[in-house]
Order: structure tokens, then sequence, then C-alpha cells
């Protein structure tokens, strides 16, 4: 088992102008689960490929257990690594496919043995020992392929979108044996998928890469109640958080930040302790996620809004609300509808609540929904950095 360190590692593929990745700074810990999410081409399988000496690093080091290893190949790396596209040899029995990395490296057969047995009982394949690959179901198949890659006791395991050619029940299922086979063996193990949901229920932590840059990393409750940008509030988390550009005003009563010329106010509480005095009279990007919209509001409640309903969508056991707040949401990875959006040509994007099973919100209702306002992000308008000292 080993650690990982990522020092300022870039790649620049022959011929492009942009890095793939970009003075990518990261530093695994040995035993360590963590998972590299981000939308698609954003450098992911870059990074993890350079981690596996597939892809020559053209800057910075990358050291597993203490040696620099930029240049020496995956063979001597003591990696094991898992595609999306793995095969599995259709001839050879279940057991024949988990030892077959060994045998080609000469172990003897009692040693063999045992190790089979053990990496059998981890992954639950003993039943499934004699049977070909065509008699298996697909997620057995991807259990052996992880067999098979494990049963060398690799320092370090690493997986590029394993799940992707399961189906989505069978993904959900796979993520959580994933989980427990790795806690199982304790190796250090990256695994990367551009699937938000996935990333969060599997990683000790979770690295969100952007346009081969690293946004942030950290244990995934962090990345979802205090996402450090902009680009990693509207990424994770599903439905996506609200997110405006605003404005920040105090007078006598207290502070509040502007949502389609309503005013949603800030607990002077709050206002102090991230530091947004010196915010005022300035632009900066808020967001709110849809489940601390609450659809209970009275004229009186703190942070509430007058909003129009426009799709209730009853997925029984919660409520989406679909409504126009006078002002448009502020899309983060939909390149087609940015592109829209600053052509002019999208109509408002709606803001979303998720509401209990029993809310009685109707489209066409004039409606007035309440923020939770201790749960507001606040980012700086310019930097899309979160303001939080
Ligand atoms: N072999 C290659 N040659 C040139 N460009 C590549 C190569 N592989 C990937 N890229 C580019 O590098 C960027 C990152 O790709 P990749 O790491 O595959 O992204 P991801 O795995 O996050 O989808 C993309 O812009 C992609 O087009
Ligand atoms: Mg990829």
């Amino acid at each position: 088992m080993a650690s990982v360190e990522l020092k300022k590692v870039q790649k620049v593929y022959d011929g492009a102008v942009d890095p793939a990745v970009n003075d990518l700074d990261l530093e695994i810990e040995d035993g360590e689960f963590i998972v590299f999410v981000g939308p698609s081409g954003c450098g992911k399988s870059t990074a993890l490929r350079m981690i596996a000496g597939l892809e020559q690093i053209t800057g910075g080091e990358c050291v597993i257990g203490d040696r620099v290893v930029n240049d020496i190949p995956p063979k001597d790396r003591d990696i094991a690594m898992v595609f999306q596209n793995y095969a599995l040899y259709p001839h050879m029995t279940v057991a024949r496919n988990l030892d077959y990395p060994l045998r080609i490296a000469g172990v003897e057969k009692a040693e063999l043995d045992e190790r089979v047995t053990q990496i059998a009982r981890t992954l639950q394949l003993t039943e499934l020992l004699e049977r070909k690959p065509s008699q298996l179901s697909g997620g057995q198949r991807q259990r052996v392929a992880m067999g098979r890659a494990l049963i060398r006791r690799p320092a370090v395991f690493l997986m590029d979108e394993p799940l992707s050619n399961l189906d989505a029940k069978l993904r959900v299922s796979m993520r959580s044996e994933i989980a427990r086979i790795q806690e199982e063996l304790g190796v250090t193990t990256v695994y990367v998928t551009h699937d938000q949901v996935e990333a969060m229920t599997m990683g000790d932590r979770v690295m969100v890469l952007n346009a081969g840059k690293l946004q942030q990393v950290a244990p995934p409750e962090v990345l979802y109640n205090k996402p450090g940008n902009v680009f990693v509030a509207g990424f994770i988390g599903s439905p996506a958080m609200n997110l405006w550009q605003s404005k920040y005003s105090i007078d006598g009563d207290g502070g509040w930040v502007e949502l389609g010329g309503q005013q949603v106010s800030v607990p002077s509480a709050t206002a102090e302790r991230i530091g947004l005095g010196a915010y005022a009279g300035k632009d900066i990007t808020v967001g709110i996620r849809p489940d601390d919209v609450h659809d209970d509001a009275t004229d009186e409640s703190s942070g509430s809004v007058n909003v129009t309903v426009k799709v209730r969508e009853a997925l029984g056991s919660e409520v989406i609300c679909h409504f126009d707040a006078g002002v448009s949401r502020m899309i983060i990875d939909d390149p087609d509808l940015e592109e829209m959006m600053a052509e002019g040509m999208a109509p408002d994007i709606d803001f979303v609540g998720r509401f209990s099973p029993e809310s009685d919100v109707q489209p066409g209702e004039e409606r007035r929904v309440r923020f939770d306002v201790n749960k507001l992000h606040f980012f700086d308008a310019e930097s899309g950095l979160r303001i939080d000292t």
C-alpha cells in the first residue's frame, strides 16, 4: 500500500495549446479512497492515466510511496487499473481469469490457490469460480475484472468509470460493493466518474475538476455544505443549487440580497460571521439549495419572496417545484444552455424547490416561498470563490 502525491502535475497533449491537466496538487493518503469527478473532458482520465504511467507527465511530479515515478513504466509502479471496457478471457473459468496475472508472474500453485480463495471471498465470487464469463451477470463480470486487478495486491488501485456499462440499478448496488471491497482491502484507490452522485456516495474525499483545474478536494459533506466556489456549488447536488447574480445591501435593520427586485434578508449574525459587510453595495453571487426552499411562507417569514409556480413534479417521496422568481438562475456545466443565454435566446431559467409530498403548490399559482436564510451560500461575483472568512 502507498500514498500518492501529485505536485504541480501538468499534461499538455502534443499539438494542444491548453493543458488537459493544469498544475494539479494533490496528496492521497495511504489507504484512502478518493474520487475524481467533473464534466466530460475536464481531465479526469488524463490525471488518472498519469498516475498509472499510461500518459507521459509534461510538468511537475508524481510520487507513489517514496518514489518519483515520472519515468517509471506502468508495470513497475505497483498499480492496477480497471477501465470501463474491461475484457475477461471468455474461454477461461472465473478462477483462471482471477489468477491469470499471478500465473504469468510465475507464482507457485499453493500460493495461487490461496490468493484466489481469498479474493473470491472478498468479492463474493466463491460460488462462481468454475463458471465461464458468459455464465455471469454484468455485475459479476465486473467483480471478476476487479478481482483480477486486485489479486496482485497492488499498492494503488485505479478505476476509470468502471460502472458506465452497467444498467442504473446495478450501478447503485456495485457502488456500495466497491466501497465495501475497498474498505476491506484498505488499498489506496482512485476512482474516476463524471457522475456526481456516484462520487458523493463512494469516496472518503472527492476531487472536483473543471477544465483541467482542481476546484476543490474535500469529504462529500464539505463539498455539499461548503462548496468552495460557484462551479462546485452548481455541479454537486441534484437538483442543482439555485444560483443568481445579486447585490448585498445593508441599512439600519440589517442586510439583504436581491432576488428579482425583492429582498431576501440575511441574518446579521450570518453576515458578520462570514464577513459580508465588506461586500456592502457590491455584486455577489448567491445560492440556495432546493432543499432549503420551503412552501410554508407567510408574509412575515424572514427571507420569503413572491414567485410564480410553473411546474409541479410529484415524485412520490417529494415534490419538485419549478418557479419563476423574476431572475435567471445561473447554469453551471451546461454549455448549450449557457450559450443560448449569452445570446439572449433561453427563457428565464427556473428556480427549484424540493417540497414534501403533501405540498399543495399548483402550476400557475402566485405563491410566497421561504428561503432558509441560514443556508444561503455567498460567492465573490468576480472570482467565484466562496465568501467565508
Ligand atoms: N490522447 C489525447 N490527445 C490529445 N488530446 C487528448 C487526448 N486524450 C484526451 N485529450 C483531451 O484532453 C482533455 C481531457 O480529456 P480526458 O482526460 O479524457 O477527460 P475526462 O476523462 O475528464 O472526460 C480533453 O479536452 C480531451 O479532448
Ligand atoms: Mg474519461
